[in-house]
């Protein structure tokens, strides 16, 4: 059996975690592998809405196994709130961590906000969640403390006091209020709980490859968001796309079958950075509104655009996507009109269908669209059965991304779910 990778195509929030709930039916073990709490996850499972940070959103079914990868960044309190909200569902799912995966301390946090992650004058617009800065010290080195760091007390004191006092400085400049031995009073309980759980993760997939049991992997935010081939420096400091899932769990690319792609029908974005099709119109309010397009990490409203298929074919290529997941089709019945971009008109008055990969560039182009007739049928659950119209638009976003549509989410419950 292979190994099943699911990604986010746009800049994050394109219903991964239902599409995860979804596959993970037939998987036994489910990793996440890169990013931190700044990821939001909902299912929706017969009525009740779960939001998920850090856990993976296939363990809803019974006694899978669930791996937070060597490539996330871990805020413990929000893992161990989430793991007892596990525990709470009593169905034989359980998660594991792994040691070389990287832990958010308090001070990240802190710099992430009090300082606003910034380029030059521009703010990124970050979660506040301490990514980039727990990031920016798994790169430097010198001030990293992984999950293997937490395996008993005194090592996790020793690590904490020696990066304290590297960080003095900094933390006094920027009027860090936490002492060393109230970070590690406060932390020790969830210390305690994370430590039982700590994995070579390597090794431990290794008997579920040889067994032949399903793997999937979650992906967390989106290409786009990508710090190597999104819209930097407007990005997340991790790896979204199927180079990240690699080195975010070790294991192997020779295992892979299907890179599914999860897009929306329509675009969105949180936080600062070029979106070329945005929409600052009646339209876009359409699809706030009835797409209820508000963060699920931070709550912030999110900007709201027309699909985009230029980046979405870039998306698609970087990551060798096999098949899409086209979500919140549902969202744009009603609409008269639904566009799509196809090309962009760049400054320079010629036309391209290739992503501009210089940010700059890209904040200057103009979308040009392709227009189709909207439909106001109730969408069946069947794919002959869609109104011609939505099939057409389907039909177009496969034959200009190249790759087929294999799964259709029409609404947020499980049941509303189409697939070819
Ligand atoms: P950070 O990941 O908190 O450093 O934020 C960097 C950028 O990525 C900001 O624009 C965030 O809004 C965006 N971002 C990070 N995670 C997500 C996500 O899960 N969904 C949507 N946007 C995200």
């Amino acid at each position: 059996m292979p190994v099943n990778v699911i990604l986010g195509l746009q800049w994050g929030d394109e219903g991964k975690g239902k599409i995860v709930d979804y596959y993970s039916r037939d998987a036994e073990l489910i990793l996440r592998a890169t990013g931190g709490n700044n990821a939001g996850h909902t299912v929706v499972i017969d009525k009740t809405t779960y939001k998920l940070h850090l856990v993976p959103s296939g363990l809803f079914e019974n006694n899978k196994v669930g791996i937070l990868g060597n490539g996330t960044v871990l805020d413990l309190a929000v893992l161990c709130k989430e793991l007892n909200d596990l525990k709470q569902r009593n169905n034989g799912s359980v998660v594991f961590v792994s040691g070389k995966a990287h832990v958010i301390m308090p001070w990240h946090k802190h710099f992430d906000v009090s300082t606003e992650t910034k380029s030059g004058d521009k703010k990124i617009g970050t979660t506040g969640r301490g990514i980039g800065p727990a990031y920016e010290s798994k790169a430097n080195r010198s001030t990293a403390i992984r999950i293997y760091d937490l395996t008993t007390k005194e090592r996790f004191a020793k690590r904490v006091t020696e990066v304290f006092q590297l960080l003095k400085p900094r933390l006094q400049e920027t009027a860090f209020d936490k002492s060393v031995e109230s970070i590690l009073s406060e932390m020790e309980p969830l210390r305690l709980q994370i430590a039982p759980l700590v994995i070579d993760s390597v090794a431990f997939v290794q008997p579920f490859i040889e067994q032949n049991k399903l793997i999937l992997v979650e992906g967390a935010q989106g290409a786009l968001l990508d710090f190597d081939h999104g819209t930097f420096p407007f990005v997340t400091s991790s790896n979204p796309t199927i180079g990240g899932i690699f080195t975010g769990t070790g294991v192997s690319h020779k295992h892979v079958k299907q890179v599914i792609g999860v897009t929306k029908a329509y675009c969105t974005r949180v936080g600062a950075g070029p979106f070329p099709t945005k929409l600052v119109d009646a339209d876009g309010e359409y699809l706030q509104v009835n797409g209820n397009e508000f963060g699920t990490t931070t709550g912030r409203k999110r900007d709201c655009g027309w699909i985009d298929l230029v980046a979405l074919r870039y998306a698609c290529q970087l990551n060798g996507v096999t098949e899409i997941a086209l979500t919140k089709l549902d969202v744009l019945s009603g609409l008269k009109t639904i566009k799509a971009a196809v090309a962009y008109k760049l400054p320079n008055g010629e036309t391209t269908s290739v992503f501009p990969e210089d940010t700059t560039v890209l904040s200057s182009v103009e979308p040009i669209y392709r227009d189709f007739p909207g439909w106001s049928e109730k969408l069946e659950p069947n794919f002959e059965m869609l109104p011609n119209n939505a099939k057409e638009f389907i039909r177009t976003i496969e034959k200009y991304t190249s790759t087929p549509i294999t799964l259709i989410s029409t609404g947020p419950e499980r049941k509303q779910t189409i697939t070819r």
